[in-house]
């Protein structure tokens, strides 16, 4: 039998008061991750998973709610049906084109944005007043795509960006430095791809500035060279995952449900997620990732986070390939 559907209820089966409801769009790797990372952490009282494939769904749901008894108490729902989204306070879509071996996540800009400009209607309509993220790849043009389509305030439609990335740096210099990564402030900032830049010049290392660090006994500086290696690694490395496993999935469901939580729990956290710039370093019309001030109203404010003259070289670099995808596609 179809799971019951309670959505826009507001109460559970059981007629109890439920709260944030968090909506996934696409029941792939990445939106079955999410939606296990969002209830294991106990991040929307009601999780509703959407995908056109019905049998899927319902299997992925039944899956979730089998572990009910390990996790904090959540309604979990889902439906080939968009109704299932209805009331939504997050909507996360992840539907689109995987990435293939050797696919660069550009290469899936047509596929996705018509994907986008088919499903957004819809589910605006279920969820108007839902904070819009997007995961489906490449993220900063679907992103854009998204807002233009929906209609909505640009701050309600964001990308997870380069948050996923950001954790990729921090993971390598803490491994590197011998700290624990949550020692590490450091961000990639621009396009979620290729593009990407590391912004050192802000990063800190347990309030050191990262280019001041002093290696601790045993261990290798952090030089340019292996900011350089660092740097390369963080760029290529879904590149890598998916040549082996085909897919990347856990580190992306965990930076969608982080994001998530920073809105739900209106939490005013700092991260690196993309949205529509408004004359960041004078680059506008574009969506990118910078660090950015994320709540209840999704991206909020931009940070006005200082860029050596290459940090700016290169956000602007990538602002142009951007553009040149979007004007390739049209929007
Ligand atoms: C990655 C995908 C989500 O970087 O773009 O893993």
């Amino acid at each position: 039998p179809t799971p019951e559907n309670t959505s826009g209820s507001g109460r559970d089966a059981r007629g109890a008061r439920t709260t944030t409801k968090l909506a996934i769009v696409g029941a792939g790797a990445v939106g079955a991750t999410l939606a296990y990372a969002a209830l294991a952490r106990g991040a929307a009282r009601t999780v509703a998973l959407m995908d056109v494939n019905r049998a899927k769904v319902e299997a992925e749901v039944l899956d979730l709610r089998h572990g009910g008894m390990f996790i904090p108490q959540a309604e979990i729902e889902g439906s080939d049906d968009v109704e299932v989204c209805r009331g939504a306070d997050v909507v996360a879509v992840t539907a689109g084109a995987k990435q293939e071996p050797g696919q660069s996540r550009l290469d899936l800009a047509e596929a996705t944005v018509a994907l986008t400009r088919k499903i957004l209607p819809g589910l605006v309509e279920v969820a108007p007043d839902a904070v819009f993220l997007m995961v489906t790849n490449p993220v900063d043009v679907v992103t854009y795509a998204a807002q233009q389509v929906s209609g909505l305030p640009h701050e309600r439609v964001l990308g997870s960006g380069t948050v996923l990335d950001s954790s990729r740096l921090r993971d390598s210099v803490a491994r590197h430095c011998g700290v624990a990564v949550g020692n590490v402030h450091a961000n990639i900032a621009g396009e979620h791809g290729d593009s990407e830049i590391v912004l050192w010049s802000s990063a800190t290392i347990a309030g050191v500035p990262l280019l001041d660090w002093r290696p601790f006994r045993g261990h290798e500086p952090l030089d340019a060279a292996a900011r350089e290696r660092i740097a390369s690694d963080v760029v290529t490395s879904a590149y890598r995952v998916i040549a082996g496993k085909g897919a990347t999935n856990y580190a992306v469901g965990l930076a969608a449900t982080r994001i998530i939580e920073a809105i739900l729990n209106d939490e005013h956290r700092v991260m690196s997620v993309s949205s529509r710039l408004d004359g960041f370093y004078g680059i506008s019309d574009v969506c990118l990732s910078v660090p950015s001030l994320v709540d209840r109203r999704g991206v909020a404010e931009t940070i006005d986070t200082p860029l050596s003259d290459d940090e700016v070289a290169g956000l602007r670099a990538s602002a142009r390939s951007m553009r040149e995808v979007q004007a390739r596609l049209g929007i």
